[in-house]
């Protein structure tokens, strides 16, 4: 079966990794979680204090860096799961802390870490057989994906499917707060003035509001079926 490349973008708690990670899995693909690039230069970023405490950032510094940054996805043995090493180091659990939430979008504005990522995920995207996930896939790394998607679903939907993730976690939460949270973050990822979230010209949409996963596969399946079997 011929392999393809699949870009799918879309807005915060759309449900964009769980269905990247399936769909990879399913056609034996890998899986690139962009985001998790981006959190571990945020990472590297602040235990190399080019983070300031008062969250101005060492823009000059972080940049003469970057070059020597060493990015791996390696399976965990046990998951079958992609995870990342920064340098070596399996960053996975560390790059998804509160601290890294809060300066990551910052992070993630800079040109030069840009510039950065979408090169080394450009070249990974070069081999076909990959699913990456992320805000700017379809848009500036992988134009030229033969299957697009652009996911979202209704703030009110998204908000509540976090709470319960989070309440399961034990944490404790306000429903309004994190619907408020997501329209902050909505409003934020769509007028940033560096690749800004943005539908491509010939993404499909998939509003998944009133989708369970099965019914999302069910829909994504039938066109990877069009696309690989011409
Ligand atoms: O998907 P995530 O929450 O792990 O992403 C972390 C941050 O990185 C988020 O602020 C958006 C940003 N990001 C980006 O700017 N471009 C991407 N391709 C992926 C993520």
């Amino acid at each position: 079966m011929k392999k393809i490349s699949i870009a799918i973008d879309g807005t915060s708690s759309s449900g964009k990794s769980s269905f990247a990670r399936k769909i990879a899995a399913r056609l034996g693909y890998r899986y690139i979680d962009t985001g998790a690039m981006y959190r571990a230069v945020t990472l590297y970023a602040r235990r190399n204090g080019f983070i300031h405490t008062d969250s101005t950032l060492d823009a000059d510094g972080l940049s003469a860096q970057l070059g020597s940054l060493r990015m791996d996805f390696l399976p965990n043995r046990e998951t079958g799961r992609n995870e990342l090493y920064l340098n070596g180091e399996n960053v996975e659990q560390s790059i998804r802390s509160m601290e890294i939430n809060e300066y990551v979008s910052a992070v993630s504005q800079l040109p030069c870490v840009r510039e950065q990522l979408v090169r080394m995920q450009r070249q990974i995207g070069s081999a076909k057989g990959v699913v990456m996930d992320g805000r700017d896939i379809g848009t500036v790394v992988l134009p030229q994906a033969e299957l697009k998607i652009f996911m979202t679903a209704d703030p009110e939907v998204r908000a509540m499917r976090r709470y319960k993730e989070l309440l399961e976690k034990g944490e404790k939460v306000v429903l309004e707060e994190i619907l408020e949270n997501i329209r902050k973050r909505d409003r934020a990822d769509t007028t940033r003035k560096v690749s800004p979230l943005k539908k491509a010209p010939d993404a499909l949409t998939l509003d998944n509001s009133q989708m369970n996963i099965q019914e999302q596969m069910a829909w994504v399946e039938q066109k990877i079926r069009q696309l690989t079997e011409e």
